[in-house]
């Protein structure tokens, strides 16, 4: 079974080894679709490849090879089979200082590559409250994806910062804003129609109905939430949300 909407897990750096057999084990069962991509913390990946479900890793470096102890290249993470990578997560950008321009070669090696890139852009608190949303989404595109010439392996995330992990989201009508804009931007810089653009940010089972049928959203970015059993519960509301979508495009409208 196949879904339009992606469901992206970011377990962070969370779960033993213990824990990941246990889960494993109920998402295999559970979770019986192709449009699920599972980054989990690096050194589980292995666990995670051969499944129906996708493969992402959290991190990249910006070179292939070479003395850079504890990285990993995007050349190495495809030689693995993994199909994605998240890039510029706020997480990546707060603790450890990624700027614009490393997220810029990040992108660009990943794309190289063959890998695709989860690109994660949004605003802080402060910005929010100062209006600067709009202004903030498309510095990071313009500065995160210059020189970008191929789309089809990009992914957007809007990914409000202050909305990780806080248990707070945007209105639905703030977050079906902003997807609109970073649309229009990759139209009007890149020439780009419809780049899917998720939504991330505290996720959960009490929100995921409203949020998946916000217009134009192409899917969920999941932290927190996505070790948890509500995953479960996530994906299987997403698949059913999509799934009616698709069939009342295919009823005929009646005049
Ligand atoms: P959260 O994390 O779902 O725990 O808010 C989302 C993210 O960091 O991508």
């Amino acid at each position: 079974m196949t879904s339009s909407k992606l469901i992206v897990a970011n377990h962070k750096m969370n779960m033993t080894s213990m824990d990941i057999n246990q889960y494993l084990k109920k998402i295999k069962k559970e979770i019986n679709v192709e449009n699920v991509i599972i980054c989990p913390t690096s050194i589980y990946i292995p666990y995670f490849l051969k499944h129906i479900f996708k493969v992402g890793i959290q991190n990249v470096f910006y070179e292939n090879k070479g003395a850079y102890t504890g990285e990993i290249s995007p050349r190495q993470a495809k030689s693995m089979e993994i199909d994605y990578a998240i890039v510029g997560h706020s997480e990546r950008r707060n603790y450890f200082l990624e700027t614009n321009q490393e997220i810029n070669k990040k992108v660009r090696l990943c794309l190289k590559n063959n890998l695709e890139v989860i690109l994660c852009i949004g605003e802080t608190k402060e910005e929010k409250r100062n209006r600067k949303t709009e202004q903030v989404l498309e510095q990071e595109l313009l500065e995160n994806l210059e020189g970008v010439k191929e789309f089809e392996n990009i992914i957007i995330a809007y990914e409000p910062i202050w909305a990780i992990g806080s248990k707070k989201t945007p209105t639905m009508k703030e977050i079906e804003l902003s997807i609109r804009f970073i649309k229009q931007i990759m139209k009007k810089y890149y020439h780009v129609d419809n780049i899917p653009v998720i939504y991330g940010g505290s996720v959960s089972e009490e929100n995921v109905q409203e949020i998946a049928t916000i217009p134009k959203l192409d899917g969920v970015l999941v932290g927190g939430a996505s070790i948890k059993e509500e995953f479960i519960n996530i994906a299987k509301t997403i698949l059913k949300v999509d799934k009616n979508e698709q069939n009342s495009t295919n009823i005929p409208k009646t005049r």
